[in-house]
């Protein structure tokens, strides 16, 4: 009997994956994440912490590109208390010019990121990289084996990365979580649209026509990693847009937890939207005095939702 070929379209999120291929490397960090999950399940619940902007070349030998603002510095604090918590964490975060070579030359290390978007310390290369360590950074190293570092560049790399981890976490879940904050761009250059080389300028002004980006929050929520407790950020800079799009998008991919934030008041405060409510976390006059980062309540509160402890992991299968 002949096999009746599948006439499913593509969701536009596989045409994105079908016409983007995997970064160089990728498999190799398909791989230190699983040997990385394979190590922790079912002695430390894992998080996902993503960080930093993806940016979206214009040229194939990229000179230029548009970002996406984030500094990192939510990723990288959230990171350490997420340690401090007890969980393992694979931390994916851009890579950026103002980090020493050394860091960002050895993806798959384990590291400890510094708070404040500084450079990146210790890893099992501790020797060799002491020269990168800032001073006053302390280099716990019980706490360096529970943390897998991968950088990302560009929007395609950070997709790779994204669907790879979160199928990977799949696999433990309930005792893996996703805490979405790096700023992700909405627009990009397809493939067959972009210029192999350095757009001149003598050409005269230049326009560009960006594609929308699908909204990866459905497939990762509906197929990559649908056990998963996901926490996604929803930035905003206009007060009146903000819980109001933190609602929709809870409501349209049916996730855990949008933690919505403004641009401006981000470092002080952030509210907590579920489907039942939404609360306001904001640091007191105190908390501020005493250098308490806001990071640390929105972990703190993230841990107790997510509450591990509940059922088992589930055994781990060959990934990637
Ligand atoms: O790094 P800092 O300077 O400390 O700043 C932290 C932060 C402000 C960047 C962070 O707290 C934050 O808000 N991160 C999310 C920014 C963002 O991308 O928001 P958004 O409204 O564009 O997207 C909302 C959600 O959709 C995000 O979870 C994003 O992962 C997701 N998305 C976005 C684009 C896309 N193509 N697919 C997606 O799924």
């Amino acid at each position: 009997m002949a096999l009746k070929a599948s006439t499913r379209a593509m969701e536009e999120w596989e045409e994105y994956f079908a016409q983007n291929p995997a970064p160089p490397g990728h498999s190799h960090h398909c791989g230190d994440m699983e040997a990385f999950c394979q190590r922790h399940v079912g002695h430390h619940p894992i998080a996902l912490v993503t960080s930093g902007g993806t940016t979206v070349p214009l040229e194939r030998n990229t000179v230029r590109f548009v970002d996406n603002f984030s500094a990192g510095t939510r990723g990288a604090a959230s990171t350490e208390y997420f340690l401090q918590q007890g969980y393992a964490v694979i931390f994916i975060h851009a890579t950026s010019p103002s980090l020493p070579s050394c860091v960002t030359s050895t993806p798959g290390s384990y590291w400890r990121p510094c708070r404040r978007g500084r450079a990146a310390c210790c890893s099992s290369h501790h020797n060799t990289l002491a020269r990168c360590i800032p001073s006053g950074v302390s280099t716990s190293r019980s706490r360096l084996g529970r943390l897998l570092w991968l950088t990302f560049t560009s929007l395609s790399d950070y997709l790779w990365l994204l669907r790879s981890a979160t199928q990977c976490l799949q696999r433990l879940a309930p005792k893996a979580l996703l805490y979405l904050a790096a700023a992700v761009s909405d627009f990009y250059i397809p493939q067959d649209e972009i210029s192999e080389h350095k757009i001149q300028s003598e050409s005269g002004p230049l326009t560009v026509r960006l594609q929308l980006v699908p909204k990866m929050l459905r497939p990762l929520v509906s197929v990559w990693g649908p056990e998963l407790y996901v926490v996604s950020f929803k930035l905003e800079t206009d007060e009146k847009k903000l819980i109001e799009k933190a609602t929709a998008a809870l409501r349209k991919y049916k996730h855990d937890l949008v933690i919505g934030n403004l641009l401006q008041t981000r470092r002080d405060e952030v509210t907590l939207v579920t489907e039942r409510e939404s609360s306001l976390l904001r640091l007191t006059e105190h908390q501020k005095a005493e250098r308490i980062e806001i990071e640390r309540l929105i972990v703190e509160e993230v841990c107790s939702r997510h509450r591990p402890e509940r059922g088992h992991a589930i055994p781990l299968a060959k990934l990637c």
